[in-house]
This record gives C-alpha cells, sequence and structure tokens, in this order.
C-alpha cells in the first residue's frame, strides 16, 4: 500500500469562471424565498439541453422534440416514490424538482465534470436531505428515494451509481464513504406479499467505509469505524472497527486500533470548501 491523497487539478481559468458564475446564479435562484423549484428546474434544464426551444409555444415543437422537452419540466413527470403509499406527498413535491434537476444534471454533458458536478449537488443537496453536513461530496448517478429521509454528516463522501433508498430513512455519520455501486436499502418486503412493506432505518457511524458493490439491508446499523468489504451483503448490524464480508456478511478483519494505524501527513480534499 501507498500514501495516495487525492491531487489537486486545475480547470482553466475560462472554464472555472464561467462555472462558477452559473453555480452562483443557481444558488442564488434557488435561495429566493419565491423560487419557483419547478421552474427552476425547467429553465436550467431547458438551457442545458434545448436552448433553441426556450420560450417557443410548444405547439411549434416538432412531435419528438415536444415529448423530449416535456421531460424536462418536473410537473410533466412521475418518479417510483411517488407511488409508495407512505410518501409524504407535501414534503416530496417541495424537493421533487430538485431531484429531477439533480438527475438530468447528471444525464447531461455536465455530469460526469467531477469538478462542476460535486459543486453542484453541494447546492442542490442542504434544499434536498433532511440534514446535510460540510463537504457533502457525490459523484455522478447518485440514486435517492424520498430525498428528505435522508441524513448526512460532515466530511461524507456517496460514489459513482450508489444507491441511497432512504424511504424508512438513512443516517449517515460524519466521514462515511460509500464506493461505487454500493446499495443502501431502508425498506423490505414480507415473503408472502410484497404490498406487506418494513421501513426500518439504516444508520451508518462516524468513519464507516461501505466498499464497491456492497449491499446494505434495511434496518441494518454499522457502528462507528465499521466496514462492508466488496460485494458483501449486510444483513445484520456491524460492530465498531469490524470489516464484514461475503454473503451475508460476517465480521471477518478487524480494524487496527487508532495508535496501531501508520500517521500520514495532514490533507484535505482539493474539492472540500
Ligand atoms: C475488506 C478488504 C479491504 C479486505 O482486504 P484485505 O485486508 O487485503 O484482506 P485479504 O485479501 O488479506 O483477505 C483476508 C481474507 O478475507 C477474504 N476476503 C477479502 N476480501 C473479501 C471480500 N470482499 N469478500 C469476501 N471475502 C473476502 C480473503 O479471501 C481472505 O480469506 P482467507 O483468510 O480465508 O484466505 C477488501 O475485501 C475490500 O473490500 N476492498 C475494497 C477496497 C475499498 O476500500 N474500496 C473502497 C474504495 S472507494
Amino acid at each position: 500500500m501507498a500514501f495516495l491523497p487525492l491531487r489537486s487539478v486545475d480547470v482553466s481559468a475560462h472554464a472555472s469562471a464561467a462555472y462558477d458564475a452559473w453555480l452562483d446564479d443557481l444558488a442564488g435562484r434557488l435561495a429566493a424565498p419565491d423560487c419557483d423549484r419547478a421552474e427552476l428546474c425547467h429553465s436550467v434544464l431547458t438551457a442545458i439541453y434545448y436552448p433553441q426551444y426556450a420560450g417557443m409555444e410548444i405547439e411549434r415543437v416538432p412531435a419528438a422534440a415536444r415529448i423530449a422537452l416535456l421531460q424536462l419540466d418536473p410537473r410533466n413527470i412521475t418518479l417510483e416514490p411517488e407511488y409508495y403509499a407512505e410518501i409524504d406527498v407535501g414534503r416530496y413535491a417541495a424537493i421533487k424538482p430538485l431531484i429531477w434537476l439533480w438527475e438530468m444534471f447528471d444525464k447531461s454533458p455536465l455530469g460526469e465534470n467531477v469538478y462542476l458536478g460535486v459543486k453542484f449537488r453541494r447546492i442542490l443537496a442542504p434544499h434536498i436531505f433532511k440534514r446535510c453536513g460540510r463537504n457533502f461530496k457525490a459523484f455522478h448517478f447518485v440514486k435517492l428515494s424520498f430525498g428528505y429521509n435522508l441524513e448526512v454528516g460532515d466530511d461524507v463522501v456517496v460514489h459513482r451509481h450508489v444507491l441511497l433508498d432512504d424511504r424508512g430513512g438513512i443516517r449517515l455519520g460524519d466521514r462515511v464513504s460509500i464506493a461505487d455501486y454500493a446499495n443502501i436499502y431502508s425498506h423490505t418486503h414480507a415473503l408472502h406479499d410484497g404490498r406487506d412493506v418494513d421501513t426500518p432505518a439504516v444508520v451508518l457511524g462516524d468513519g464507516v467505509r461501505v466498499t464497491y458493490h456492497a449491499t446494505i439491508l434495511a434496518g441494518v446499523t454499522m457502528a462507528a469505524d465499521s466496514m462492508l468489504g466488496a460485494l458483501a451483503v449486510a444483513t445484520r448490524d456491524i460492530a465498531a472497527g469490524d470489516v464484514a464480508l461475503g454473503i451475508p456478511a460476517q465480521p471477518k478483519l478487524k480494524k487496527p486500533a487508532r495508535e496501531e494505524r501508520p500517521s500520514f501527513p495532514t490533507s484535505t480534499d482539493p474539492l472540500a470548501e
């Protein structure tokens, strides 16, 4: 193993100035007390995808492009959580435009730009989640369920293609890291009938690491500093400092005690605020 902290990467001054101006405008519009979030989502996505049709009467737009344009307005689309019986319709309605904006941004040519995307999602997240701490860092194609049942501590990192099904609630402590393609569920179905649903929350303590392609089932608590190995499925709670592996995940390794860990120089994430 080698000490490999994240390096800083320069973006051209021209591009970073354009990004910052665009992000500042978005943050300002979102923070305005009278912000119409559906309209904000609609206008931002239209500007990204089809600026040539902005303001044009929909009847004058070619038929296929008309359908595509309709997708840019959150009032025209439905998302899976809207079909869940226990949804808080009012809370979800307030954040649905921002979830759609996030998802459609990710699918656009802008979405895989880490520099821009991390900052973009950092603006939206506090308006969506129940709580969002400092320096939240999400890569592209993170998928939420309700969004409003997600609590996020400080310095949390969520990597590519992670599913955060916060239907029954997910609480992430400080410095939690969730690697690519991991899935966290907070709902489950009875064996006898899929409509019989239980929604116990998932809790990940401070410093927990969920590694790539791992899955956490509803109701699991991972205590502070524990870890779930690649491809593991956590069906039961994991004790502090344990490294659980396999299906079902079992404690197999123990993280070294803090005083036994190699000490590295302090370094910060170049994308931290
Ligand atoms: C947990 C992990 C780090 C263990 O790696 P390690 O300390 O090098 O462990 P070893 O390779 O020495 O393996 C120890 C034992 O666990 C087993 N093992 C290791 N990883 C396993 C896994 N993901 N699932 C099942 N068993 C695993 C090994 O086969 C070995 O078993 P044995 O003792 O019966 O021979 C590794 O499995 C893992 O998940 N890596 C993901 C890396 C990561 O951090 N990703 C996030 C980055 S964003």
